[in-house]
């Protein structure tokens, strides 16, 4: 096995760790990337998105003659594809052209005992229903022999090239050889147990996975509204009714943000009657941003020239990704609907297309009006002494 070439498509998040991975794990991978500048900057050994210790590793794989970027695919004994799966903005339904332009590019290249996988994440039906007929169609046998897979992927940006190996593993194959040959392929990297299924049950599994998350943080946030009328601290009283042995409320925020959790549910609620709540937990949480911006109107309506400070706009802590940030969501309308005199604070970047930033320090000495809305590690060491005499709109819990 380990002589085998592998042919990524797709050197994001996901494709750029799992390609590096298996280079220094003795097989030969080219990887294939649409954009140019992904091609040169990997090719030079360097990285075009922040993971720790990534860096090291590609510039190991690349150094090593084990790992190549390209514009198009070749042939090769395994396919990964790891290409992005977005929503159509306008109802909310998936986006697959991305995952039919992959195969599409590699289905030439594709033969009898080849083993394709896809690991983006897929709507159920999408391997057999959309991707094995284009290899059917496409491929140079018809896709006669081919053992082809859905193989999601769960890993925690920040923590990505550790749970990449240590994670437990689905492989859903269009039959039970395509199954074995993916499992077989993932047990020569991944240290987790790999549950071999059919390609409808690991695509299912993958959304129901953040699908569970979303409704959970829907819970937390809808609880976090109710509390606010009692004046109760959610995250003290989630604290507590998390000691029961088996409840396990996540935590309230500004919403939910990211390119997983807002979106994945969509993939089983979008166009299907059936999902009431899947469809409602997103409603809870796309409307708590509007939440928060009425508690920032509230405080402010009583001050004559407020100044709000907003402490961050990534979608999580501690990262620099803004994709879907519900902080963001805030700050634009808080700016749009000139509640006070805005400063910005995001530790995590440099600068932002049209929200000039604010230092940390200035922003506490100058707000009339706290809102700190992602639980960066510079915020969370606030004390609440730090802000005396501000009204504090703590969206994370984080000021304690
Ligand atoms: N990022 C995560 O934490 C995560 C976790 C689990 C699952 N996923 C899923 O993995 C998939 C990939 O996500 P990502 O975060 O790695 O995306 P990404 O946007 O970081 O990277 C995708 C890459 O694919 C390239 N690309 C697009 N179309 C292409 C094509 N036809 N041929 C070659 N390259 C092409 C893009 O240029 C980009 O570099 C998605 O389905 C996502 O939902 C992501």
């Amino acid at each position: 096995m380990m002589n085998k070439t592998i042919c990524v498509v797709g050197l994001g998040y996901i494709g750029l760790p799992t390609a590096s991975i298996l280079g220094t794990k003795g097989y030969r991978v080219v990887g294939v990337d649409a954009s140019p500048d992904v091609v040169e900057t990997i090719n030079r050994g360097e990285i075009h998105f922040f993971e720790p210790d990534l860096d090291i590793l590609v510039r190991s794989a690349v150094h090593s003659g084990n790992l190549a970027a390209v514009s198009e695919p070749q042939a090769a004994d395994i396919f990964i594809i790891a290409v992005p799966t977005p929503l159509d903005d306008r109802d909310k339904s998936p986006d697959l052209s991305y995952v039919e332009a992959a195969t599409r590019s590699i289905a030439p290249h594709v033969k009898a005992g080849d083993l394709v996988l896809i690991e983006s994440t897929i709507p159920v039906g999408t391997t057999t229903e959309v991707v094995l007929p284009i290899l059917t169609r496409e491929s140079a046998d018809k896709a006669a022999g081919v053992r082809l897979a859905h193989c999601p992927e769960r890993v925690l940006p920040g923590r990505i090239l550790v749970e990449l190996v240590d994670n437990d593993r689905i492989v859903g194959g269009i039959d039970e050889e395509s199954a074995a040959a993916a499992a077989a392929f993932y047990e020569t990297f991944v240290r987790g147990d790999v549950y071999r299924t059919n390609a409808a049950t690991a695509e299912m599994a993958k959304l129901a996975e953040n699908t569970f998350r979303d409704v959970n943080i829907a819970l937390a946030n809808e609880l976090s509204v109710v509390c606010d009328r009692h004046a109760i601290d959610p995250w003290e009283m989630i604290k507590l009714a998390n000691r029961h042995p088996r409840v396990n409320i996540l935590q309230p925020g500004p919403g939910v943000g990211g390119h997983c959790i807002a979106v994945d549910p969509w993939f089983i609620a979008a166009g299907e009657p059936n999902a009431r709540l899947i469809r409602t937990a997103r409603e809870v949480n796309d409307a708590k941003p509007d939440w928060v911006v009425e508690k920032v109107r509230a405080a402010a309506a009583g001050m004559a020239s407020p100044v709000i400070g907003c402490l961050g706009l990534a979608f999580k802590a501690d990262v620099d990704d803004l994709r879907g940030s519900p902080a963001e969501i805030i700050v634009r309308r808080l700016k749009e609907d000139a509640v006070g005199d805005l400063l910005v604070c995001e530790p995590n970047i440099s600068r932002h297309a049209d929200l000039p930033l604010t230092a940390l320090e200035d922003v506490v000495a100058r707000a009339d009006i706290v809102v700190l809305l992602v639980d960066h590690k510079e915020f969370r060491a606030l004390r609440p002494h730090d802000l005396a005499g501000k009204t504090v709109i703590d969206t994370r819990g984080a000021i304690r």
